[in-house]
């Protein structure tokens, strides 16, 4: 089994495929980590721990304490002992002292996964999927237990983990940080890869050398935020993206957050990454417990491509669930782009009228069909139909687009109360807000208090008539603003800043009940774009709305980034109108099509309007999509080109599991004049194979010579032209 329990030394020995982590109990009953990396037949390593270093031995030199301290390297390393680095939990006691001193207590392997109470989770579909190490440490000081959580996937490179902290004494303790993992590197020559950004600029590939100190980033804006994605990668200086060792984190959780590193005096580094402890605390009363969300962490020693495909394997099988988890999406319209907030029932038909008959399976009707909602500057938190704009009432129009034999989706935000709303007039204290302090506008919207059960039951009461009222088969779950005056009318105030997590936890209710209650219904999660695409969010909608940025090329950079840990299974991505109005480029409609294809697929437009030689490219670009999207769902993903280096050209590859065929995709960014054609070389083929390309089946090559010489690229006249191949074996 994956996990090994050394008596003679004390140590653990978790196997994760090809991978292996190592902890052990250290003089002093300190948990100590001893090694994480690729699989190893030793189950023994505890000289890696340098005890024998004097004089920094507890047991050989006591006076020293405070040095075996600050150089052991911790497996979840405490506050107030001596160890002045970084460390990933804390506490205040009840005399106000903030020292705490966590011991190693017992040990237990269960078969399987435990769920994680309240919050989103990896999990194995079977008991011997994975394996999972409970190691309990102790503060009998404070009274205080916490269970650190190790699960070990036996086919995947995977470490998962999290912790639970138990009150076991007879006094209040208050948390002050409870982050969910941390990790020590014997090196400190390692980059840190993020993802950052902005609005329609979403996960933006940024490396940097680690340097002495603290590099870190984080959110503190209530949500993963479109600045910083929970993701980092530590990778050796000279890793790319096929060769060298890497070690990706990400975080399932979908609120403020820390990813940290810290290089030490010794020149060694340590990694943390958990609930962002700015303005967080959680008092915890006796009997009472407190579960950290999870970490996931993949090791790859074949560069950041072994990397993410490890990645989109463990989310596709052990995070995303419900009904359309293995399967195509219905290609749908979003009437955004085409109408904004200007639409009526009869302009909605007629788009679905047209775009039926091109072959788009869904209409979904987008911000603004509420309240008296024309701009967005009111009505969020009325979730009842807007008779002026949806004459007849939403059934009606539902029925219509039904028989056209499209399905419909509709458009909610639900965390959002806008003061021009009759729910805000009847609950104005519903509001994230402080008492006799302004409230910040932003979108012209203020945040609703979703730690209040009370409020959750009022909004998804709202929400339940509206999809009983109708055949609803999609949701996108929009929130387009960030936390600001986070304070709560209903906790009192040593509990308030326990609101951050409240509401992340209250948005996860509402979630789960609203998967449970209609598992029929595909939900798509959207913030401002793509400001919550994290796996905390996966774990309830198979799919992401991956940007406000249609354009595509700027979507060639999101979907990079974003396919360094999501699946492209799902990135939401959609064919917009030219000029783009986001950047007002125009590019062909076919690498438009290239461009989504890589995602869910769908529209973004008025297909009434379009112009015709697009409207009429429609049925062969859905064709198209549908003979590759089993490919694109359940492949390898392979990226070839980086947009990044050189905003030339773009390229990359989706190899079937068998390797019986590969989808190769390129897009010319620039064009140049005067130039050979470009050779790229394929991936991940068979070497031993041969394949052709499924216009040329004469042409026979193996696999090893298109991964060895590469094939040409050539003959496209013009910028953002692309050109796909479908490799098959012969
Ligand atoms: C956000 C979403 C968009 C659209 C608008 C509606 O910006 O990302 O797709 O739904 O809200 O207001």
């Amino acid at each position: 089994m994956p996990i090994f329990y050394n008596e003679k030394n004390r140590s653990f020995k978790l196997t994760a495929k090809d991978t292996c982590y190592m902890l052990a109990v250290a003089p002093g009953e300190y948990l100590a980590h001893v090694y994480f990396g690729k699989a190893l037949p030793d189950d023994d390593l505890n000289y890696l721990l340098r005890l024998d270093e004097n004089p920094f031995t507890p047991e050989t030199n006591d006076r020293d304490r405070a040095v075996y301290m600050d150089t052991l390297p911790f497996e979840y390393p405490c506050h107030g002992l001596g160890d002045y680095r970084e460390h990933a939990f804390a506490i205040e006691d009840k005399k106000g002292a903030t020292t705490c001193d966590l011991r190693y207590k017992s040990y237990r392997i269960e078969d399987g996964k435990p769920a994680l109470e309240g919050l989103p989770a990896t999990f194995a579909n079977t008991p011997d999927e994975a394996q999972t190490l409970i190691i309990t440490m102790e503060d009998k000081a404070a009274g205080l237990e916490v269970d650190l959580l190790y699960t070990a996937f036996a086919d995947l490179d995977v470490i998962t983990r999290s912790a639970v902290v138990r009150n076991v004494g007879g006094d209040n303790v208050t948390i002050k940080r409870v982050y969910s993992a941390a990790v020590e590197f014997d090196s400190e020559k390692m980059d840190m890869i993020t993802l950052n950004g902005s609005w329609a600029r979403e996960r933006a590939l940024e490396r940097c050398r680690l340097h002495h100190g603290k590099q870190l980033i984080d959110s503190m804006r209530g949500e993963s935020s479109h600045q910083n994605n929970p993701f980092t990668a530590l990778c050796a200086n000279n890793a790319d993206e096929d060769s060298g060792e890497v070690y990706g984190f990400n975080f399932v959780y979908s609120g403020n957050f820390v990813s940290e590193a810290e290089v030490t005096q010794h020149k060694k580094t340590r990694y943390l990454m958990g609930i962002n402890s700015t303005d967080f605390e959680w008092l915890l009363e006796p009997g009472e417990a407190f579960t950290a969300p999870e970490v996931v962490m993949v090791y790859s020693d074949k560069g950041l491509g072994k990397m993410s495909r490890t990645f989109h394997d463990l989310y596709r099988q052990n995070l995303i669930r419900g009904e359309y988890k293995d399967k195509r999406r219905p290609i749908l319209i979003n009437n955004w782009e085409a109408t904004y907030f200007n639409f009526t029932a009869e302009k909605l038909v007629q788009i679905a009228e047209q775009a039926s008959k091109l072959g788009i399976e869904m209409l979904v009707m987008d911000d603004g069909w509420f309240g008296h909602r024309d701009s967005d500057n009111s009505s969020l938190g009325d979730w009842f139909v807007y008779e002026k704009k949806i004459e007849g009432g939403l059934k009606a129009l539902v029925d219509k687009v039904n028989a056209l034999g499209m399905k419909f989706g509709i458009w909610f935000e639900p965390e959002m109360i806008s003061p021009d709303s009759e729910l805000y007039k009847a609950h104005p204290d519903w509001a994230i807000q402080v008492k006799g302090r302004p409230l910040t506008l932003c979108r012209e919207q203020y945040v609703l208090d979703y730690s209040r059960k009370d409020v959750r039951d009022y909004i998804y009461g709202m929400m339940r008539k509206i999809l009983d009222n109708a055949n609803i088969e999609y949701i996108k779950w929009d929130m387009n603003r960030q936390l600001t005056e986070v304070a709560s009318n209903a906790l009192p105030r040593e509990r308030q800043r326990e609101l951050w997590h409240r509401y992340v936890l209250g948005v996860y209710d509402l979630m789960n009940r609203l998967t449970t209650d209609y598992p029929h219904i595909l939900l798509e999660n959207c913030s401002g774009g793509g400001a919550r695409f994290d796996p905390g969010m996966l774990y309830f909608s198979p799919q992401i709305w991956c940007s406000d940025d249609t354009d595509a090329i700027e979507r060639l950079k999101i979907q990079y980034g974003t396919s360094m840990c999501y699946p492209c299974s799902a990135m939401g991505a959609h064919v917009s109108d030219c000029p783009n109005h986001t950047v007002g480029r125009s590019t062909p409609f076919t690498t438009r099509g290239h461009v989504a294809m890589v995602g869910t697929f769908g529209y973004e437009l008025d297909v009434t309007k379009i112009p015709q030689s697009d409207r009429d490219a429609i049925p062969a670009q859905i064709a198209e999509f549908n003979k590759y999207n089993a490919l694109v769902r359940t492949g390898d993903h392979y990226r070839i080109g980086n947009m990044f280096e050189d905003n030339l050209w773009d390229a990359w590859e989706f190899v079937a599991k068998d390797k019986s065929e590969a989808l190769f995709e390129f897009v010319q960014v620039m064009c140049r004049p005067n130039e050979r054609s470009r050779r790229i070389k394929l991936k991940g083929l068979d070497p031993e194979a041969y394949y052709y390309e499924e216009s040329t089946p004469e042409v026979k090559h193996s696999g090893a010579a298109l991964m060895q010489c590469g094939v040409n690229i050539g003959g496209l006249w013009g910028d953002y032209q692309s050109k796909i191949m479908h490799f098959i074996k012969a």
